[in-house]
């Protein structure tokens, strides 16, 4: 399976995903990693792997549907069978759903469907609840509502810290991410 990872901040799933295609636990090949914040970390850890990063920076572009547009060109490119959003944190269009439909992949730091957003791990932190988690899910246009492939819980002990929170959070989506992948990528070639 050939995947094309798109992140947009430090890349650890990136890494997570790697080390597990390393380890042989994934079948498969990161042919390209995409990403739209010049400075992002993500870039560092692609070079480390040898992967090839394209910078798609979504400030050069005139919509959302142009930025997707040049990512599809990019995807095709590379023959890419998945892609796995790994913190991209755009807002995607029709335009690369149609083109991928059913193959996009996302991790989101809660347990789906609560705390939706790009501010779930705080949400889930001042809500008080005493369990949240991390979801692999598959994308759709709706934001963080496509049919759910792998969750962990995570526990919220009342010693935590937000950061201490994030952390436990992050070390559980390195785990289920590369799973989800493995399972997923297997039940397409059934
Ligand atoms: C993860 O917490 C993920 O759940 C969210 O963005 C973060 C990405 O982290 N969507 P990293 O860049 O993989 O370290």
């Amino acid at each position: 399976t050939t995947l094309a990872v798109l992140a947009s901040g430090s890349g650890s799933n990136l890494e997570a995903i790697a080390k597990a295609i390393e380890n042989g636990q994934l079948l498969a090949k990161i042919a390209v990693v995409i990403y739209n914040e010049p400075e992002a970390y993500v870039k560092q850890r692609a070079d480390k792997f040898g992967i090839p990063a394209i910078l798609i920076n979504h400030r050069d572009y005139k919509s959302r549907a142009a930025i997707d547009l040049a990512i599809v060109d990019i995807l095709k490119q590379y023959h890419i069978d998945l892609v796995i959003m790994a913190g991209w944190m755009r807002i995607v269009t029709q335009v690369l759903i149609d083109a991928f439909p059913e193959r996009i992949l996302n991790i989101h730091p809660s347990l789906l469907p609560s705390f939706k957003g790009i501010h779930a791990i705080e949400q889930a932190f001042n809500y008080g609840v005493k369990i949240t988690g991390c979801t692999v899910h598959i994308l759709s246009l709706e934001v963080d509502s496509g049919k759910i492939l792998k969750q962990a819980a995570v526990p919220i002990l009342a010693s935590d810290t937000l950061v201490d929170l994030q952390k436990r959070i992050q070390v559980q989506e390195h785990i289920i991410y590369p799973a989800a992948i493995a399972e997923y990528a297997q039940s397409l070639t059934k």
